[in-house]
C-alpha cells in the first residue's frame, strides 16, 4: 500500500523542504521507491533535487488533470526518488483554484486517478501557509508529518495546525492522522532546544519522533548542489539523522 504523507507547517523555514528531500531520500536508499511532490510556488523542493522549476509537465498540469503522473513525473540522482516538480505560477494555480467547486479535492483528484502501486511513500511538500494548496496536500494525504524547529512559540502554532487537521479530517477526509512531529533544528546545548523538547514531549507523547534532526551546516549546504545531503556528506550529522528518521517512518 502506499502511504501518502503530507510535510506540513504554516510557520516558514522550519525545515519542511529539507525534510521532504532527505527524508524522502532516506527511505528511498532502503530499497524504497518514493515520490517527492513539491506543492509549493517556492520549488525549493525541485532545486534541492537538482531540478529547474516546471514550465510545462510539472504539478500544476498534473493537478489540473492534464498531465499523468507519469508523464509529470522526473528522476533524481537517488535510486527509487522520483519528483512532481513544482514551479512559481502554482501561486497562480491556487488562485484559479480558488473560485473552482470541489476546489480542496483537486490533488486528491489527480492522486487517486494516478496508478500510485509502484510507490512505497509519497511525500508532498507544502508552501508555508493554510492556504488552498496545503489544504489540497490535507485531504489527498493520510498522514501529516509536522517538522517544527526547536524555538519560542514553536508549540503555539503546532496547536492551530493541529486545529486545521481536525477541522479537514471531520469535513472532508476522515483517514487523515497526525502521523509524527519531527524536532528541526535541534541543538542539545541550548536550554531552549531542551525546553522546547520537554514541552513537546509532554504535549505530544508518541506522536513525537524519538530523532531529533540537528541543526547542521551540511543540511543547509546540499541543496545549492542539487543535492540530498547523503550524497553530498553521507558522514554529515544531518545524514544521520534523516536516516534515524526514514527507519523511525518505516516502522511507524
Ligand atoms: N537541520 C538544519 N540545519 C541547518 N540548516 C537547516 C536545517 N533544516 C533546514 N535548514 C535550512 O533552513 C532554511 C529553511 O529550511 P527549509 O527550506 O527546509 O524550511 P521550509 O519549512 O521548507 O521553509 P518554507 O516555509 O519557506 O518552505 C534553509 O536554508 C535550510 O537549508
Ligand atoms: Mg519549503
Amino acid at each position: 500500500m502506499t502511504r501518502i504523507l503530507a510535510v506540513a507547517n504554516q510557520k516558514g523555514g522550519v525545515g519542511k523542504t529539507t525534510t521532504v528531500i532527505n527524508l524522502g531520500a532516506s527511505i528511498a536508499v532502503h530499497d524504497k521507491e518514493v515520490l517527492v511532490i513539491d506543492l509549493d510556488p517556492q520549488a525549493n523542493a525541485t532545486s534541492g533535487l537538482g531540478h529547474d522549476e516546471a514550465e510545462n509537465f510539472g504539478i500544476h498540469n498534473f493537478i489540473s488533470g492534464e498531465h499523468s503522473l507519469k508523464e509529470s513525473t522526473v528522476k533524481t540522482e537517488v535510486e527509487g526518488l522520483c519528483l512532481v516538480r513544482g514551479a512559481r505560477h502554482l501561486a497562480g494555480t491556487e488562485i484559479e483554484l480558488a473560485s473552482q467547486e470541489e476546489r480542496e479535492f483537486f490533488l486528491e483528484q489527480a492522486l487517486s486517478s494516478s496508478d500510485l502501486s509502484g510507490y512505497d511513500y509519497v511525500l508532498i511538500d507544502c508552501p508555508p501557509s493554510l492556504g488552498l494548496l496545503t489544504i489540497n496536500a490535507l485531504v489527498a494525504a493520510d498522514g501529516v508529518i509536522l517538522p517544527v524547529q526547536s524555538e519560542y512559540y514553536a508549540l503555539e502554532g503546532l496547536s492551530h495546525l493541529m486545529e486545521t487537521i481536525r477541522r479537514i479530517k471531520a469535513h472532508w477526509n476522515k483517514s487523515l492522522s497526525v502521523f509524527g512531529v519531527v524536532l528541526t533544528m535541534y541543538d542539545k546545548r541550548l536550554k531552549l532546544s531542551r525546553e522546547v523538547e520537554e514541552e513537546a514531549n509532554e504535549f505530544l507523547g508518541k506522536t513525537l519522533f524519538r530523532t531529533r534532526i540537528p541543526r547542521n551546516v551540511r543540511l543547509s549546504e546540499a541543496p545549492s548542489y542539487g543535492k540530498p545531503v547523503i550524497l553530498y556528506d553521507a558522514f554529515s550529522r544531518g545524514a544521520k539523522s534523516y536516516m534515524s528518521l526514514a527507519r523511525e517512518v518505516m516502522a511507524r
